[in-house]
């Protein structure tokens, strides 16, 4: 990984794991990139620049004849001064124009690389600060790259700041822009709902904008966080592709721009729509980082560069590698009808199993007997848990399991002593009705008092029981964007204040109780995104444990975010969500390619079930730092055909495991050959339930036939262990 200033050209290269990074500084002064992709040796790329000048093109402000901004490919594109394409950036000055020119200033190298202030953001990595500054109202943008040696990404974001005297609104704060030289490309998104999270799209670019986004205040199920550029035809092991991943959790855009000479321009960061942000002179503002990722061998590479940069550089270290809770969760078994003894029949269905965890769901507190109450209140229902929280903690303790608990810390029931106590704590408008959604409302996050009662409630019951492990909850979007005790003019801050005091919040809960495990949860997988796994190292993958569902959503899941951020639980059948049945063993196959756990009433476990159980659980150990530490080797697409494969490949290629999942059994169907994926052609390898040792070359070129059980959704393992 390197950082390099070359005088002689005023070019900046960045060159990290596999790939360069290339931009110089033009005769007008600004950024101009030259290239991104595989790592090259470094030369003066200029030779290759593309130059357009057309007589309808404008030129730069008081510069007649000079190239026209509209024909530079811009690290950072800004508005009104020639350029037409997505700007990065658009503020409003005092007197009302629109203007900016942001021109070199100064650079600096970074060893350490700086973190946002009140943000999650990727850690380590050498780190270029490029200072950018409007020549006539002092508006400022400090550009941030960051490269990494062990992954190929390249990390973007910008600060920008009120250098001038008078105040300026930001109305577009985008984290960067990135130029392409052809639009001859397809863009690959994530759509979803509930209980559909993450499917994957593709899409051609066209003349225009191709956009993904989020006006929730979240960066919800609908449409993901994440935009890949491709080349047409792009497989899993060829062609070029370049992802976006933004560490953000609250409404966003990501756009990709084909324009009229052929290029494309990607752009995006905090959604613009109801956004306006005035910085007072010197005060500045941090847009989030964008994680863009090079591949020119396909979507599986792609995958793997998200996977090595968000364990090494975004999950908690404390986590990111260690063997993670198994655990049995009461929610599908029981819903919120529990007493103690009920929870203590579910634990004793699991002793013995391997089982270390259990998570006690929504329903222990206020008056919750179900949706309509009790959220704001976290105070146990000693009615329901006779004996507290104390009774059912020190029983799974004694029972030699550590205890979990569900909170959802970020709302509030109208049917609450909180809500009587404090209404206006309630996300909404003065004088106008509330819209509920799950009969519930959205505390404001963005005021401190709120967050304070908060962090003081749940941090009390952190601290006055024992409890090992939080899943955190959060079942409906914001509406009424709006804050008590801000200024008119402040009110489309809202959104990004919320992200901000939602990462407050994780500060003071999360990492004030290090030694507790919290895992991340959004009616389902609705806030996945990069910068709530910095603060869960897991994230309740959906609600939908379907298994054949399942394997769709975590493929999409898996195009940016390792095995290790999914949590995955073997439910019950017929399922909740689906009404499906799928064999026992296919659920735990499916339900293992994560961070496992049960989720079912247990207390109606037979003895079969529980060995059963347990010999699913012993599998599990034998291969879970593989599958949380691994890397993954997406074969067969779910989307596409009947076919769910994958393979796990330890990073030094000693083991592995294959997972082959079929849909629908039948009779003299063609023949299903999988070639297995990343082992070393030149090792040997055992192959267990083959009983075979073969050349890995050979296991990858001839494959082999998979043994599917009879009947629909079956599936088999295989696992593999060099000589
Ligand atoms: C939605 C979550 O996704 C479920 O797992 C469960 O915790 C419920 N909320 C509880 O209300």
């Amino acid at each position: 990984m390197s950082i390099t200033f070359v005088p002689s050209s005023s070019a900046f290269w960045l060159d990290g794991k596999g790939v360069s990074y290339a931009f110089f500084i033009n005769d007008l002064g600004c950024a101009e990139h030259l290239y991104f992709g595989a790592q090259i040796p470094h030369a003066d790329l200029r030779y290759a620049r593309t130059s357009g000048a057309q007589s309808t093109l404008t030129s730069p402000p008081g510069k007649d004849g000079a190239e026209s901004y509209q024909n530079v490919p811009p690290e950072i594109a800004f508005f009104g001064t020639g350029d037409y394409r997505e700007p990065c950036v658009q503020i409003e000055t005092a007197q009302g124009d629109r203007l900016c020119e942001l021109l070199y200033r100064s650079y600096e190298i970074l060893k350490e690389k700086p973190p946002i202030p009140g943000m999650p953001s990727l850690r380590g990595g050498e780190t270029l600060k490029l200072c950018l500054a409007d020549p006539v109202n002092g508006f400022e943008a400090d550009l941030y790259y960051t490269v990494y040696d062990d992954a190929s990404v390249i990390a973007r974001r910008v600060v920008y700041r009120n250098g001038g005297t008078q105040p300026i609104a930001l109305r577009r704060a985008y984290s960067f822009s990135l130029p392409l030289p052809d639009m001859c490309r397809e863009a690959l998104t994530l759509h979803g709902a509930w209980a559909k999270e993450r499917q994957p799209e593709r899409i051609p670019l066209h003349h225009g904008v191709v956009s993904v986004d989020s006006k929730r205040t979240s960066s919800s199920a609908t449409l993901h966080p994440f935009l890949a550029i491709l080349t047409p035809g792009t497989t899993e092991t060829s062609g070029t592709a370049i992802g976006f991943s933004l560490v953000y959790s609250s409404s966003f855009v990501l756009k990709a721009e084909g324009n009229p000479d052929g290029t494309a321009l990607v752009t995006g960061g905090i959604q613009d729509f109801d956004f306006r942000w005035t910085l007072a002179p010197g005060e500045e503002f941090a847009a989030p980082e964008c994680v863009i990722a090079y591949s020119d061998e396909g979507l599986g590479a792609m995958s793997r560069a998200y996977h090595d940069a968000y364990r090494e550089h975004l999950i908690s270290p404390r986590a990111a590698h260690a063997v993670r809770p198994l655990l049995i969760n009461n929610w599908e078994g029981t819903q919120f009808s529990f007493d103690l003894e009920k929870l203590k029949a579910i634990v004793d269905g699991v002793v013995g199993t391997g089982i270390d965890t259990f998570v006690l769901d929504d329903g222990w507190f206020g008056k919750r007997e179900d949706d309509t109450t009790g959220l704001g209140d976290w105070v146990v229902n000693e009615k329901k848990l006779v004996g507290g929280l104390r009774a059912i903690s020190e029983y799974v303790h004694e029972k030699g399991m550590r205890f979990g608990l569900w909170f959802e810390p970020e709302m509030v029931s109208e049917d609450s002593d909180l809500f009587r106590a404090h209404p206006d704590y309630a996300i909404g408008v003065p004088d106008r009705p509330r819209c509920y959604s799950r009969h519930q409302f959205v505390l404001d996050l963005t005021r401190k008092e709120v967050r304070d009662t908060i962090v003081e409630s749940v941090n009390r019951i952190l601290h006055e029981n024992r409890i090992e492990y939080v899943k955190w909850d959060f079942n409906r979007n914001v509406t009424e964007s709006f804050s008590f005790g801000r200024a008119p003019g402040e009110q489309q801050q809202f959104a990004h204040r919320y992200a901000l005091g939602l990462y407050d919040l994780c500060e003071r809960i999360i990492r004030a109780n290090p030694d507790i495990f919290f895992e991340g949860c959004a009616g389902g997988g609705a806030r996945f995104d990069p910068a709530m796994l910095s603060y869960f190292a897991q994230i309740w993958t959906s609600d939908d444990t379907d298994a054949e569902e399942r394997t769709k959503i975590q493929y999409g899941t898996s195009l940016v975010y390792p095995l290790s951020a999914m949590s995955c639980h073997v439910s019950d059948c017929p399922n909740q969500q689906t009404g499906r049945t799928v064999p026992l063993a296919t659920r735990a196959v499916i339900a293992h390619l994560g961070a496992t756990g049960y989720e079912l009433d247990a207390s109606r476990f037979t003895d079969e079930d529980r060995a059963e159980t347990a010999r699913q659980i012993r599998e599990y150990r034998a291969c879970q730092r593989l599958i949380l530490n691994g890397d993954l080797y997406r074969i067969d697409d779910p989307h596409t055909g009947g076919f769910f494969t994958v393979s796990v490949v330890s990073k030094d290629k000693s083991e592995a495991i294959l997972v082959c999942y079929r849909r629908f059994g039948s009779v003299n169907n063609p023949i299903k050959r999988v070639y297995m994926a990343g082992l070393d052609p030149a090792r040997t390898y055992r192959v267990a339930e083959l009983g075979l040792t073969l050349p890995g070359a050979v296991l990858m070129r001839r494959g082999l036939v998979p043994a599917y059980p009879d009947g629909d959704f079956t599936a088999v393992v295989y696992h593999f262990t060099a000589c």
